[in-house]
């Protein structure tokens, strides 16, 4: 089926998927229906570092710059890695750099977590971004221009499309993305399911 790839069928069903793409890609839309539809955790991995700091994303990469804001995600990454290996149901989104980080990519494989690639056009990520930045007050620090935006996808696709499965989400509700990870990965096997809460 076009705009969908598995490349590794996990063994046992998992108990944990982690979201990866691009900014503006509905990450944290998705990942909070997909939690919704199968009774589990959802977070954001920029919430739990914001926690820890106690700061904001964007206050990090203004005080301690990039590679301040990475070493933080990466033990924040560390730390909800080790809480899925005792078993815990969660669907986690992460920022758009955290995947591309070569490191962090080889914890979640080694972790054996399924990763699902979120995917959209360059023009509709950037829609999204500059509308939830002047309407919802979102910021952004690696936002930049158009121009600086694109070369950063072009720069991370080939990363984001290393994960379990791909799945183009353009034209597509919410709800239906949520539900083609879940048919797609086969959580609507497992046994004893709380279904969908509305
Ligand atoms: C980043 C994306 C952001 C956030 C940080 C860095 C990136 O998350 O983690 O600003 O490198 O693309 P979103 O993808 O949720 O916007």
């Amino acid at each position: 089926m076009p705009g969908r790839k598995v490349a590794t069928r996990p063994r046992k069903l998992p108990r944990a998927v982690v979201l990866i793409g691009f900014m503006g890609a509905g990450k944290t839309s998705v990942g909070s229906a997909l939690a919704r539809q199968l009774g589990w955790v959802f977070e954001d991995l920029d919430d739990r570092i914001e926690r820890h700091e106690q700061r904001k994303v964007h206050e990090i990469f203004r005080d301690s710059g990039e590679a301040g804001f990475r070493r933080a995600e990466h033990s924040a990454l560390k730390e909800v890695l080790s809480e899925l290996r005792g078993g815990a149901e969660r669907i986690l989104a992460l920022g758009g750099g955290a995947f591309v980080q070569v490191h962090n990519a080889s914890l979640i494989r080694a972790a054996g977590v399924p990763t699902v690639f979120l995917d959209a056009g360059i023009e509709e990520l950037w829609r999204r971004c500059r509308r939830q930045a002047e309407q919802h007050g979102v910021e952004r620090p690696l936002l930049g221009s158009l121009e600086h935006f694109h070369q950063l996808y072009k720069a991370r696709r080939p990363h984001y499309l290393r994960a379990s499965l791909s799945l183009e989400t353009g034209g597509k509700t919410v709800k239906r993305i949520a539900a083609e990870v879940v048919q797609t990965l086969g959580l609507d096997r497992r046994g004893g399911s709380r279904g969908e809460k509305q």
